[in-house]
């Protein structure tokens, strides 16, 4: 169902408008196209707290984004403004985080990303705990203020060359509807590279399911466009959708429940002998009802599909060894898994279950099989799911965020996309991709 507001606001009057009646604003978010695959213009690079370790592999980093890099904020919109955090240790050193961003943050442009770089929290220096806890606080509120598209992040990081991935996507059109966003980098081997950043799952095999249609779908399409062999899944009663989505996408069709025992087994006999490289966990199912209505038929269901089976065929595809070393896996959560509604104990006792696993298990799974596990928690995303929503609520949750608009499959896919890429440093990490989403904020 098209966003009739945002396209209002998109004009001349509605921009008036809503201004004067101090209306909601969203802008038209600049997403990947294949005439603008990357952001243009001025990238502002600062450093607050003091030398940098990172400095000179953030150049290089940064240099190698489309952007032209400087140091110097004498550009009239800055396309992106990152800041290197990572020296600050202690309390006062945040006054040079407001020296440097006061005076350039009213002129980003439209769209812009500010990109705010830290260091894990010392679990023995309170002091630097909290200096690098306030960053936290600070890129939350500024992604609410920014307002035009523009989004905020914070990366912690242990190093720049663990990071590049992250940043591209941060840096980069993929990211449109992320914001408010903090994410952790861990100790890893730098990017793999050379790389080619156009189509860098190129090689791999990803087998997503639940990607007859909607989320899935376009995450088939994302990670086929980024070069990855796409083994689509989804119910045998969806065949038909499956055939022509994995025709389009030079892929192959799996039909197949992923509720049934033997899914796991199912699926490995079905790949190819290279195995399977990238594992998406996206089919989901409602069943909404308030618990005191909800009988056990739909309660069970709701656990199976979206919570049970992902388990099942995980536990079976790394202990196979069909999930190759170097892999990943990345399962969908939702902000219901974190923020609980109304009518979805079921649905959010099952995504908040997925960050449980993601969080227990990515250590486990990259020490013993090589292979990285996060989530995407996506919020309210336009789709036939939340074209059934009734009117009022559905406004709410397109306007509820701090870009004021719904998501894009696309969205979920490019940020899924992403975490199947990147370092094995980003391992279990839950991103939300709900444009700052003021529910369980
Ligand atoms: N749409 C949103 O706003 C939103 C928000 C947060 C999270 N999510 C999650 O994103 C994922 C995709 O959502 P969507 O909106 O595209 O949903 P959708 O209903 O359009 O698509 C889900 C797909 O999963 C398939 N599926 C269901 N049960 C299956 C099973 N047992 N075996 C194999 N395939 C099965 C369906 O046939 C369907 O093609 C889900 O996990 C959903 O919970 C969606």
């Amino acid at each position: 169902m098209a966003d009739r507001y945002l396209n209002f606001t998109g004009t001349t009057p509605g921009r008036f408008l809503a201004r004067r009646l101090g209306l909601p604003q969203p802008a038209t978010l600049r997403r990947w196209a294949p005439e603008h695959p990357t952001l243009q213009g001025d990238l502002l690079h600062l450093t607050v707290g003091g030398d940098s370790p990172h400095k000179g592999d953030l150049t290089d980093i940064l240099t190698r984004t489309n952007l032209n890099a400087t140091t110097t904020p004498d550009s009239p919109h800055p396309t992106a403004v990152v800041v290197d955090a990572t020296g600050i240790g202690d309390t006062p050193d945040l006054a040079q985080l407001h020296a440097l961003l006061h005076p350039v943050v009213r002129s980003v442009a439209e769209n812009g990303r500010v990109v705010i770089l830290g260091t894990p929290l010392s679990l023995t220096d309170h002091h630097q705990a909290a200096a690098q806890q306030a960053l936290e606080g600070f890129v939350r509120s500024l992604g609410k203020e920014l307002g035009k598209g523009r989004t905020a992040t914070l990366v912690r990081m242990c190093s720049a060359g663990a990071a590049e991935s992250t940043l591209r996507f941060l840096l980069s059109p993929r990211s449109a509807y992320v914001s408010g966003q903090v994410i952790e980098v861990g100790e890893a081997e730098a990017d793999p590279s050379p790389r080619d950043w156009d189509r860098p799952l190129s090689g791999r095999t990803a087998l997503v399911t639940g990607a007859a249609r909607g989320i899935g779908e376009a995450v088939a399409e994302v990670l086929a466009r980024d070069g990855a062999h796409v083994v689509v899944l989804d119910v045998p009663a969806a065949q038909a959708e499956l055939v022509r989505v994995a025709d389009r996408l030079g892929g192959t069709a799996l039909p197949l429940d992923i509720t049934a025992d033997d899914a796991g087994e199912h699926i490995a006999s079905a790949l190819a002998p290279g195995g399977l490289d990238i594992l998406i966990h996206n089919a989901g199912i409602t069943r909404d009802r308030k618990l005191a209505n909800m009988p056990a038929d739909r309660w069970s269901p709701v656990l199976d599909v979206n919570l049970t089976s992902v388990l099942r065929t995980t536990d079976a595809l790394l202990k196979s060894g069909a999930l190759n070393r170097g892999g990943s896996i990345v399962a969908t959560a939702s902000i219901a898994g974190i923020a609980g509604n109304v009518g979805q104990t079921n649905y959010a006792a099952s995504k908040a279950g997925i960050i449980g696993m993601v969080r227990a298990l990515a250590p486990v799974a990259l020490a013993e099989y090589g292979v990285t596990v996060n989530a995407v928690a996506p919020g309210f995303i336009e789709t036939k799911m939340t074209a059934a929503v009734p009117l009022l609520i559905r406004e709410a949750g397109r306007r509820m965020n701090s870009l004021a608009q719904g998501g894009l499959p696309v969205d979920v896919a490019e940020t899924t996309a992403w975490l199947a890429g990147a370092s094995s440093g980003v391992n279990g990490q839950v991103i939300r991709v709900c444009g700052q989403s003021l529910l369980g904020a």
